[in-house]
């Protein structure tokens, strides 16, 4: 009996020796991990995200914007995302294979970057940009993904941003263009957010600055209808007709200087109104660039 008992008690202790000792063994280890495996070296980089365009004439914009970007953050990855689906698409046709920004994101957080600051090329804080700081969000809440993930803000998110981007427009109306001719700039517009208010506010800004520089937009208000009894009163002979998108793509071509009878040319037309269209989007002006790349400097300064 005595002899059982104290074998059972040898047992015990061989048992409690041994968990002992993988214990220490697993918690030197587990110690050793979190040295090598918690904090990687930063990995940064930045994602552009833009709407994306077929055309090759309204690509500059977006060139123009990741050169600049390049210039102002040298030897950080710099990367494109398009959000729409049916552009990523036609592209593809042609070779050219680009992401959607979940995709982007997907890829980058596979390639083990820690921080990654998107700036989107929106106008104004409308469905669009929101849905894209929800998915980020979302991102970012993944264990054992990115340390940080942040997006800037649209170019329109303060009244000096409002301003800034007011002055520089003014400043690249054509020099030719007389105080008399009037000028329509076309936005996108965001007919159920209640961000499409910014462009009755900008309309205000231009107005303050030049009164007979309008802002009118294809989705949104004010719509042309709308600015058109204000036109009129000015007597206006004759205006100049400027995207307020950051690409002169398919709305800009089409909406605001086609000849299809319900483009905005074609209407003033109509009216007696001679145009001139300029093809040229936001982001190919360089002080309104440098409004979109202040706000990506404000996201980096966190990282
Ligand atoms: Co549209």
């Amino acid at each position: 009996m005595r002899e059982k008992e104290k074998r059972e008690h040898d047992m015990k202790t061989g048992w409690m020796i041994w968990f002992c000792a993988v214990s220490l063994i697993l918690g030197l280890t587990g110690n050793g991990l979190a040295a090598h495996g918690e904090k990687p070296p930063d990995k940064k980089a930045i994602l552009l995200v833009g709407f994306g365009t077929t055309v090759p004439e309204a690509q500059k914009a977006l060139d123009n914007m990741e050169a600049l970007t390049r210039k102002a953050f040298p030897e950080t990855e710099v990367r494109w995302a398009y959000t729409s689906g049916v552009i990523r698409a036609k592209l593809a046709k042609e070779g050219k294979k680009l992401d959607s920004p979940e995709t982007a994101m997907a890829k980058l957080m596979d390639e083990k970057f820690t921080h990654v600051a998107v700036l989107p090329l929106h106008t104004i804080p409308g469905r669009e940009y929101h849905d894209l700081q929800h998915n980020v969000q979302l991102f970012a809440q993944m264990a054992g993904g990115f340390r940080t993930i942040l997006v800037a803000r649209p170019l329109l998110s303060s009244h000096e941003d409002m301003e800034r981007v007011a002055k520089a427009m003014t400043a690249h109306i054509p020099k030719e263009r007389k105080s008399q001719d009037a000028v329509l700039l076309m936005g996108h517009g965001s007919e159920h957010h209640p961000a499409d208010a910014v462009y009755m506010a900008m309309n205000q800004i231009f107005q303050d600055l030049d009164p007979n520089v309008f802002v009118g937009t294809v989705e949104g208000h004010p719509s042309l209808e709308e600015l058109l009894p204000k036109l009129e009163a000015r007597k206006a002979r004759k205006i100049y007709l400027m995207p307020f998108m950051a690409v002169a793509g398919d709305h800009a071509r089409n909406d605001m200087a086609g000849n299809e009878p319900d483009s905005w040319k074609s209407i003033l037309t109509g009216k007696g109104i001679a145009c001139e269209t300029i093809l040229k989007g936001t982001a190919e002006y360089p002080e309104v660039a440098e409004v979109w790349l202040d706000h990506l400097r404000a996201v980096w300064s966190h990282f």
